[in-house]
């Protein structure tokens, strides 16, 4: 494919999980003109993949996606880059595994990992000794709504950022609809924040995008979480589907994070508010719209709406992935694998912080480990 620049660019791409986001990531790749192949451990999702959901969203089953059994496939066939979307209690270990294939780059789904951060650390380290890249699929920070929230934020149209404020809440509903196949969370990882789910875990593109703006704002990296979590504990079922965070950053800003599995219709917003004025992103504002608005020193609102759908997003996200690969410094991109480390560090002291009933502090320099992770004793 050629991409206006005199060259040719191809990858090989290797997705785990034929499931919801492999689906999408495989599309992508394919838009992007690069070699997909998809390998699950289950063989009614590879043919679900081929059969129903490929081509029930994206028009037609395309025949050049390879479909695999894991542990089956190619044996030579050396990949440039490796997509996790798989459940996140398997994220660790099938990237771990796949440095030894010496890709260029991994993309971990989010959440990064299970919030007992097992692995997360060395993980982190054996890439970086590798020369792999790692990045993180919360594609909403590469979007063009909270690109255009960044930039008038550096611009100074608002001042100093004075607090920040994130909400993802959404019903998940909307999640089993698109999974057909599960009867509800109990089935699947969803149902059990241990094993990364609940609203925590799965909504935690929230904490993210504030992790986001607090990092494009200069106020640094979150090192206190307080925060309120509710748990449906019933038969099996353990998960949080109501989690509010107050979160502050080694720099002292201060904000707060909702994230909910309850809320319905959903609403997918943050607030900068600055000393001379603020900055709205509203995800899914109208279907299919995205929406800035914000008002600066001249006390006028203005609004910016971009259309997309949710293919869109991954093709926005692998061009991101491959411009970013291209610029040499990867590990400066907002979905950079650290970022995702980040944001496990914050889901973590999350529950921390609920089961303890205080304040948890995260040492910046303590790795992406539970030893960084501290409740504070004096609370
Ligand atoms: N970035 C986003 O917006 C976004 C959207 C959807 C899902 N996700 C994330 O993607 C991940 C997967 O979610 P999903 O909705 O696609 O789940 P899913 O249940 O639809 O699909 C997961 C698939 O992984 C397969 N699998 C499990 N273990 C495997 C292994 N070891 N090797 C290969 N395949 C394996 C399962 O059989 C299943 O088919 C989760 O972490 C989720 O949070 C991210």
């Amino acid at each position: 494919m050629n991409r206006g620049r005199g060259y040719r660019v191809t990858r090989k791409v290797k997705v785990f999980g034929a499931g919801s986001i492999g689906n999408h990531l495989s599309n992508a790749a394919r838009r992007m003109g690069w070699a997909a192949d998809i390998y699950d451990v289950d063989p009614a999702a590879l043919e679900r993949t081929r059969s129903q959901i490929y081509p029930g969203r994206y028009g037609a089953w395309d025949p050049e996606i390879g479909l695999y059994e894991a542990g089956e496939g190619p044996r030579d066939k050396a990949y440039d880059l490796v997509f996790i979307g798989t459940p996140p209690d398997s994220h660790i270990r099938l990237a771990r595994e796949a440095i030894a294939g010496k890709p260029v780059a991994i993309l971990i789904e989010k959440p990064f990992c299970t919030p007992d951060l097992n692995g997360a650390q060395e993980l982190y380290e054996e890439a970086a000794a590798a020369g792999v890249a790692l990045f993180v699929g919360y594609d909403h920070v590469v979007g063009h709504g909270a690109q255009k929230a960044a930039e008038l934020m550096r611009s100074g149209l608002i001042g100093k950022v004075e607090t920040l404020d994130v909400e993802f809440r959404e019903y998940w509903g909307g999640i089993f609809a698109a999974h057909p196949w599960l009867d509800g969370p109990a089935d699947t990882y969803l149902g059990y924040w241990q094993r990364g789910g609940g609203s925590c875990g799965e909504h935690s593109h929230a904490l993210n995008l504030w992790q986001f703006f607090a990092h494009a704002s200069g106020l640094g990296t979150v090192v206190s979480v307080q925060g309120t979590l509710t748990y449906v504990r019933e038969g099996k079922l353990d998960y949080d589907d109501l989690c509010l965070l107050n979160l502050t950053t080694e720099k002292g800003l201060v904000g707060r994070v909702v994230q909910d599995v309850i809320t319905e219709p959903p609403r997918k917003w943050a607030r900068i508010q600055g000393k001379d004025g603020f900055i709205e992103l509203h995800i899914g504002f109208e279907p299919g719209i995205d929406m800035v608005r914000w008002r600066g020193t001249d006390k006028q609102v203005h609004e910016e709406r971009f259309n997309k759908t949710r293919p869109d997003d991954f093709i926005l996200e692998m061009t991101h992935i491959d411009a970013a690969l291209k610029s040499g410094v990867p590990g400066d991109s907002p979905i950079a694998g650290a970022r995702g480390l980040e944001s496990m560090m914050i889901v973590a002291a999350a529950h921390e912080s609920a089961r303890t009933g205080g304040t948890v502090d995260i040492d910046p320099e303590g790795g992406f480990t539970q030893a960084a992770i501290k409740a504070r004793s004096d609370d």
